[in-house]
């Protein structure tokens, strides 16, 4: 299975969580990592080609730190830009049809903040419905998400543990992630 990790991260210099999950899916050749905020950093985001790219792999997961209970800006304006009408919905927009989509996400939040009477109220798989809803809306697949909470908080062995963690997650057969 070919897989396109898009990390989308406006600061991965000052990046602690999300640089450790990167550097370990980094060198796997089965795993294509794309930076970006690196790649566009004039937010001039070229259509056709990652529509051509988006055509060349089974799963594409978007890597991100939540920022205000969504993604960075930089993906949000991917999708838009991206996920157009007469490509990825509507007539003839078929080209994301059985491809599989994860979201993976680093918090600063804990885990027992997000669940209903915690201090975020929601689960993230509740907050992460408009995404959800972008990829099933252009008949993408929604696998399982990825969460790694405490982010701010994380020792290096924590950061160690959740990037393999990480890896495995997102390697893993889609049969096997949904049970
Ligand atoms: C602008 C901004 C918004 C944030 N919003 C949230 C949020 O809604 N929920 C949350 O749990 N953490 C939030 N955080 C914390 C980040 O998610 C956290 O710092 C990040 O996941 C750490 O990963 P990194 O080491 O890769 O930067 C926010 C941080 C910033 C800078």
């Amino acid at each position: 299975m070919k897989t396109m990790v898009i990390v989308a991260h406006p600061n991965l210099d000052t990046s602690r969580a999300n640089r450790a999950l990167m550097l370990e899916i980094n060198h796997n050749p089965n795993i294509e990592v794309r930076d970006l905020y690196q790649i566009y950093p004039d937010w001039n985001i070229d259509v056709k080609k990652e529509q051509q790219l988006l055509l060349s792999y089974d799963r594409i997961v978007f890597q991100f730190p939540f920022y205000w209970y969504s993604c960075p800006p930089l993906l949000k304006k991917w999708f838009d830009d991206v996920f157009t009408y007469g490509w990825a919905f509507g007539p003839e927009g078929h080209h994301l049809k059985e491809k599989e989509f994860i979201l993976a996400t680093t918090t600063g939040g804990t885990e027992n903040s997000y669940q209903s009477g915690g201090d975020n109220s929601f689960t993230i798989s509740e907050l992460f419905r408009p995404i959800q809803r972008t990829i099933t809306r252009c008949n993408g697949i929604y696998l399982p998400a990825f969460v790694t909470y405490n982010a701010n908080q994380g020792t290096d062995a924590y950061f160690a543990q959740e990037a393999k963690r990480y890896a495995d997650h997102i390697q893993i057969p889609s049969s096997v992630l949904v049970h």
